[in-house]
């Protein structure tokens, strides 16, 4: 194809694929979702939360499951969970941030469970304090779960995938990866990095004519697991991590690229985009954004070390 061909067919498409969308957008999700049982799904931070129910949620449309944690309690719990469903549960104690475990452990589970064809980046933690409350290590820390980490997994688990030109990797993120918040800068900061090692991720697998290697990112709003305990806004109600892990799979088997939680946030991602910066500050302030943590707790400070 000439060099003007290549321009030309592109913006085509530009304009057929967003036609495309606004038309899948009103077939149901029943219509157009892809079938994943009999897919091996990994999720990470599997013990409890988020990470627990998407496993479930997975479970329940007869994936197999292998379930990484660094707490082996909150795991096995999981895993006991999912094999009531009647599919199969691997757990594995992983600390992410250790490049040679996730490289090591994975070996093991393509040994005892085969080939993961879908990986869920899942583990986060959050310190929840202002930047010059925090203290370098715990920064650091941050970082090494909330992205760091999900380059050793995609790492390890990315090539099997491209030999078997089928896979899906899913980044749980949040709406602090696309908009600031008071007293989660370290966090933000690392959902930011999450995001965009997904948007890259995406672009280059597209670039090397990967079609059937689909990436997806989660931003979800502040949910009920415990991990933001304290945390609120005036105007909108925390979620429930059923409500979320529905929505997960539900991105999966669409191929949706990048999801907010509730749908409604898209929206004001776009007014984000296109409003002046102090109009932003003050939609924090209308909508209790700003203080939004105030009386954070979190699960457990003991966590971020
Ligand atoms: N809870 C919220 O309000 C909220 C909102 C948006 C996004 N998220 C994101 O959702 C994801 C899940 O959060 P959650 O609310 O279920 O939290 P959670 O604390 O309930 O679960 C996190 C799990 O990750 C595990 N984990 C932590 N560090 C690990 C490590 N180094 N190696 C392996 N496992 C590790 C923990 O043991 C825990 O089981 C996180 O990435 C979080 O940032 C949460
Ligand atoms: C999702 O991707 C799979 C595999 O590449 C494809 O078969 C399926 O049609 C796609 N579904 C949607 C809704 O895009």
């Amino acid at each position: 194809m000439t060099e003007l061909a290549k321009t030309v067919t592109g913006f085509l498409a530009v304009f057929y694929y967003w036609i495309e969308s606004i038309v899948l957008f009103f077939v149901p999700v029943r219509l157009k979702a892809k079938d994943i049982s009999g897919e091996l799904v990994l999720v990470t931070g599997a013990g409890s939360g988020l990470g627990r129910s998407t496993a479930l949620k997975f479970a329940e449309k007869g994936c197999n499951l292998v379930l990484w944690d660094i707490s082996t309690k909150g795991n096995e719990e999981t895993a006991a969970m999912i094999r009531e469903k009647g599919v199969k549960a691997y757990t594995y104690e992983v600390d992410v941030t250790s490049s040679e475990a996730v490289y090591e452990v994975a070996a093991k589970v393509k040994k005892d469970a085969g080939i993961v064809t879908i990986v869920v980046n899942n583990a986060g933690i959050v310190a929840g304090k202002s930047i010059l409350d925090l203290e370098e290590k715990s920064i650091r820390k941050v970082f090494d779960v909330n992205v760091l980490a999900h380059f050793w997994v995609i790492k390890a688990f990315l090539p099997d995938m491209l030999e078997k030109d089928h896979g899906h990797l899913v980044t749980i993120s949040s709406l602090a990866g696309l908009g600031g918040s008071a007293r989660l800068t370290d966090y933000c900061a690392s959902k930011f990095a999450a995001h965009g090692l997904m948007d890259a991720l995406q672009v280059e697998l597209h670039a090397e004519g990967r079609k059937n290697i689909h990436t997806t990112v989660i931003c979800p709003f502040f949910i009920n697991t415990g991990m933001f305990n304290g945390a609120t806004t005036r105007i909108f109600s925390n979620l429930e991590p059923d409500f979320v892990a529905e929505e997960v799979i539900t991105s999966v088997m669409c191929n949706k690229s990048l999801v907010l939680i509730p749908r409604f946030f898209h929206i004001l991602y776009q007014l984000k985009i296109l409003m002046p910066a102090r109009s932003v500050l003050a939609l924090h302030d209308a909508t209790g954004g700003t203080d939004s943590m105030a009386k954070f707790t979190g699960r457990n400070s003991k966590k971020v070390q």
